[in-house]
């Protein structure tokens, strides 16, 4: 164990314990400090756990406040993921106020954190992590259950706030090899067309999990990829959905849907990270996402 390594049992709810706890255990207040909150803060009243990120920004002159926790608990996959923690009665509580890492984000600033930047841990591993360790990860066993953990790492962020001289340093930046994964591409161009299969709303025949979805403009929603029953059969689903407002609208919208892609687009539809790939063939302009 390393020399002068000191593990406390605080509530991290009662600040004021803690901050005494922490001084009667000899702490340097004014050294640079890194706070870590792997999956903790998210179980506490948001009230509290706001109190003591603003806590910690006032209390540590040069610092650095790392979260790890979840986000987006709205979706089908997020309320499962509440509901699965709520049924562990241990529900998590920051969702219902900080749904967005925006949100989160502006939480810290809000509490005096100098900068604060987040990102989801799809966008993390597709620009922070060094290509030499995505190969070392890539060979420890075959994988090909992407589609899961893609879905997964959607819903958790990583956020870094940073206090003092640490402000000055950008950090959760693209490294470098990795820039060119979110350059902003030139326009995009058709790259072919796939059937759609048109759906009223409410819809209630598509039952799906780890597609994409777009939303084009008030005139309807895209979907794509990912798993759902079909015929009996849990399976990959190959059709590509459009959810309409109304039924008068079906005859006005074509069936068949243009894919753009450009250079930000990575292995490519997708509909998440490519706002502008899906235009109709009929109207291409008033589509635009
Ligand atoms: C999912 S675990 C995360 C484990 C943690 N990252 C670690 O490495 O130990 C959640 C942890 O949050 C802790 N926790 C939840 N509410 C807390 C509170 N009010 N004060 C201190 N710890 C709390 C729990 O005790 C639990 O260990």
């Amino acid at each position: 164990m390393a020399m002068g390594y000191k593990l406390l049992g605080v509530d991290l709810t009662e600040v004021s314990s803690l901050d005494a706890a922490l001084n009667l255990a000899g702490l340097s207040w004014d050294c640079p400090t890194l706070v870590l909150g792997e999956v903790a803060l998210c179980y506490m009243d948001p009230a509290r756990s706001t109190a003591l990120i603003g806590w910690a920004a006032e209390r540590f002159r040069d610092s650095r406040f790392v979260l790890y926790e979840q986000s987006c608990p709205s979706d089908p996959f997020g309320r499962v993921m509440t509901s699965h923690f709520a049924s562990l009665n241990s529900p998590l509580l920051s969702l219902s106020e900080f749904p967005h890492i925006q949100d989160q984000e502006q939480r810290f600033l809000h509490k005096g954190w100098k900068t604060c930047r987040a990102l989801d841990m799809n966008e993390f591993c597709a620009s922070c992590v060094p290509l030499p360790e995505v190969q070392r990860i890539h060979n420890l066993e075959p994988f090909d259950e992407f589609e899961e953990l893609h879905l997964k790492c959607s819903h958790y962020f990583i956020l870094v706030a940073s206090q003092g001289f640490l402000a000055e340093h950008p950090c959760l930046c693209p490294v470098p090899e990795r820039c060119t994964e979110f350059e902003m591409g030139p326009r995009p161009v058709p790259s072919g067309s796939l059937a759609a299969v048109p759906f009223p709303v409410p819809v209630t025949g598509l039952r799906r999990f780890g597609h994409r979805s777009c939303h084009m403009a008030s005139h309807g929603v895209v979907t794509t990829g990912g798993f759902g029953e079909k015929d009996g059969r849990h399976q990959r689903w190959a059709a590509t959905a459009f959810s309409y407002p109304s039924l008068r609208r079906k005859g006005h919208f074509g069936s068949r849907w243009t894919f753009f892609s450009n250079s930000s687009c990575r292995g490519g539809i997708n509909l998440g990270t490519c706002r502008r790939g899906l235009h109709s063939e009929s109207d291409a302009d008033e589509f635009t996402a």
